[in-house]
């Protein structure tokens, strides 16, 4: 029992305290969800090769169950209120479709007054958790990242 606690508060405290990598945020039907914890420039392939090296890919929010686990675990973590996901309409303005798979990305779960696409350049799209919606960003900014991966 002891021994089990200390192991829990080792693991809990090395994931809070980590400079880089990522923190497991938890996982539902499946898939677990981290959440990088260094900002760093921001590019929509190097980051998913980031969760491909965790076994998995940029966020894809399939559906509003999924939108609502993430936002209320990362809440709970409270790292940061804004995370890139994998969604972007850098081919084509105005559709917004996820990177690895290139499926749409799940509609209608926009802040207010978004997407906005303000000063022609907000191509990508980040999480704001609190708000549990999505907000069309620059593809640039010093921002961490969703990663999701299929639980096993
Ligand atoms: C759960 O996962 C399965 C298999 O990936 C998927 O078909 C289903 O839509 C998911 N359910 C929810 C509520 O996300
Ligand atoms: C993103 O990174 C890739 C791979 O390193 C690079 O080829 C690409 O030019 C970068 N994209 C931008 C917009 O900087």
């Amino acid at each position: 029992m002891g021994f089990t606690m200390n192991v829990c508060v080792v693991f809990v405290l090395t994931c809070l305290i980590s400079t880089s990598g990522r923190v497991r945020v938890g996982h539902l039907n499946g898939t677990t969800y981290y959440v990088t914890t260094v900002p760093r420039p921001f590019n929509l392939t190097e980051a998913n090769d980031i969760c491909k090296e965790y076994g998995g890919y940029l966020w894809e929010a399939d559906n509003d169950a999924e939108l609502r686990f993430v936002s209320t675990s990362v809440n709970r973590i409270y790292y940061r209120d804004h995370f890139y996901i994998g969604a972007n309409d850098v081919e084509n303005e105005g559709t917004f479709v996820y990177f690895n798979s290139g499926k749409p990305m799940l509609p209608n779960r926009w802040t207010r007054n978004n997407p906005s696409n303000s000063g022609d350049n907000e191509d990508c799209v980040e999480l704001i958790s609190y708000s549990r919606a999505f907000n069309d960003v620059p593809c640039q900014l010093d921002l961490c990242f969703v990663c999701e991966r299929e639980y096993y």
